[in-house]
């Protein structure tokens, strides 16, 4: 495990961007999995910077998101399509026929996440897996309890996660209380992981994360079974460490 530790968002965004265009630029074909939330906004726009100055180019990538709420209609801007689209896809030359997301829309939620397991074998191993890590320790929406799932599933979001998520929708009854998530095995099998880790209210959890016991209750626990995994923390972050 490598840990880095950054004075500024911009420092980390910079060092996760370069990361990331370096694997590009080597494999200009690689499978990316991205993540959405308050954490990798950063890392996005670094990288439609880089694209924008000719440094890298995203034609050949396949990019898997690693989970949709379910049930937001089309085009609702807190759905996370709505998400990598304005922070990424938008800024960059991937085509979108190559950008893969959970369809939160399917009547048949199961079936979704099903055929997004079949896309994700299609494409192979996961060159990279951009992670973040919620407040209770889950990576995705694996949401902590007695069982992981390896693969992609549905999952009731648990209340903790929809109350943080809910400061970006007009109160908490309109957060969905379901999502479909990429499963940990996907994670897991991934060539590199980046996690990302900014502020202090979440130095607890990643203390429990990093050095705690592995343990399907903190599902970012796994990460420590990973032969590549590299964290990018802040300061606050990194002081329980
Ligand atoms: C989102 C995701 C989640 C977030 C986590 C942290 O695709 O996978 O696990 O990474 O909830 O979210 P922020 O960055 O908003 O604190």
């Amino acid at each position: 495990m490598n840990v880095l530790t950054f004075a500024t968002n911009e420092e980390l965004s910079a060092y996760a961007a370069d990361f990331i265009t370096d694997m590009v630029r080597a494999k200009p074909d690689a499978v990316l999995g991205l993540a959405t939330g308050e954490t990798p906004i950063g890392v996005y726009e670094q990288l439609v910077a880089r694209y924008r100055e000719g440094r890298v180019s995203f034609r050949q990538v396949k990019a898997f998101n690693l989970d949709e709420y379910a049930g937001l209609s089309q085009g609702h801007t807190q759905s996370y399509q709505a998400y990598m689209h304005k922070h990424l896809f938008s800024g960059i030359d991937l085509p979108l026929e190559q950008a893969y997301i959970p369809c939160g829309r399917a009547d048949d939620r199961w079936g979704a996440a099903r055929d997004y397991d079949r896309l994700l074998d299609e494409a192979g191993q996961l060159d990279l897996q951009l992670l973040g890590i919620g407040h209770n320790g889950h990576i995705g929406f694996n949401e902590p309890g007695e069982e992981l799932h390896a693969q992609t599933h549905v999952v009731r979001l648990k209340e903790e996660t929809r109350a943080a998520n809910s400061r970006y929708f007009e109160s908490l009854a309109e957060v969905p209380e379901y999502a479909i998530t990429m499963g940990v095995g996907p994670i897991m099998k991934a060539r590199q992981l980046l996690l990302i880790v900014r502020g202090e209210d979440k130095a607890a959890v990643l203390k429990k994360a990093l050095l705690g016991p592995i343990t399907t209750q903190c599902p970012a626990s796994l990460l420590q079974l990973h032969p590549q995994l590299t964290v990018l923390l802040d300061e606050g972050a990194a002081k329980e460490l």
